[in-house]
């Protein structure tokens, strides 16, 4: 009995040794292949939960994401700014807050408690309007300058007169009214700017037309006449730039005015004209 009980001995623990053995190397396999799965997995649980129960949830996070990496122009963005710049609203607001009508003017607009400078520069178009109670009068420092350039205009023989400078807004809102009932709204527009939006309000736009040649004022056939071409290309000596050149209208608002002049200083005046550009190109409005 003892030896059968002590062969029967040996026999179990043999037993329980080898159970112990495969007991061993089963849970050594299973934590390697979890180690190694984890592993090919970036070491994220539920990545590599997801793998094995084939879960929707990761996928749905994951697929914008490569989809964005496979766009050459979003590449590197991240998701979120990706979808705040795929947004359309932004784009339209902006548009829509710059929709401007058959004049060029943009729609609703009110006219301003203030009027703009623009790094020093005071600015009247149609996209910045005045004041209606910004009455400042004709500017002396225009004036000077102006009789500064018809007393030298008059030693080479010309006669120059500003036949039109300040205006008031009460006058301009007479003008345009009456221009646009002779033409029509949408020619009148072109040639007449609008209740505060004429440069003329601010003091420093000079009409300039020749003595005894009215026929020539507010004429494109002033650039024709030699005191016209002289103005035109002596005027920026003396702080003066013609405002609405010749196919410029896009830029300026207005159709080509070869009397329209306004003074700006002789810096400005010098830049602009060396550049053939305009008060809006120089201001980079
Ligand atoms: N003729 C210019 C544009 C004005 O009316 O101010
Ligand atoms: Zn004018």
């Amino acid at each position: 009995m003892k030896r059968k009980n002590k062969y029967t001995d040996r026999t179990q623990s043999k037993k329980n040794g080898k159970a112990l053995t495969i007991a061993l190397i089963i849970s050594g396999t299973i934590m390697t292949s979890l180690v190694i799965w984890l592993g090919m997995h970036q070491w994220d649980l539920n990545k590599s939960f997801s793998a094995i129960t084939g879960s929707n949830q990761t996928k749905e996070q994951q697929e914008p994401v490569s989809e964005n990496h496979s766009d050459p122009e979003t590449d590197s963005t991240p998701s979120s700014e990706v979808s705040d710049s795929a947004g359309v609203e932004a784009p339209t607001d902006e548009v829509d807050s710059e929709q401007t009508d058959a004049g060029g003017y943009i729609e609703g607009q009110q006219l301003p408690e203030e009027p703009t400078y623009i790094n020093g520069v005071l600015i009247a178009n149609k996209k910045y309007p005045l004041p209606s109670t910004f009455a400042p009068g004709e500017n002396q420092e225009a004036r000077e300058a102006f009789n500064k350039m018809a007393a030298e205009a008059k030693l080479v023989g010309f006669h120059l007169t500003a036949f039109s400078t300040y205006r008031s807004f009460e006058y301009q809102t007479t003008l345009y009214e009456r221009y646009v009932e002779r033409d029509g709204k949408e020619a009148a527009d072109r040639y007449s700017a609008r209740p505060g939006y004429s440069e003329h309000q601010t003091g420093l736009a000079f009409d300039i037309g020749e003595v005894n040649y009215e026929k020539h004022w507010a004429s494109s056939s002033f650039a024709e006449t030699e005191a016209g071409k002289w103005v035109g290309a002596n005027a920026h000596r003396y702080g003066f730039i013609l405002r609405y050149p010749l196919g410029k209208e896009e830029i300026t608002g207005y159709m080509y005015e070869s009397w329209h002049f306004r003074y700006v200083g002789e810096t400005i005046a010098n830049e602009i004209y060396q550049n053939n550009s305009t008060l809006e190109e120089y201001l980079g409005i």
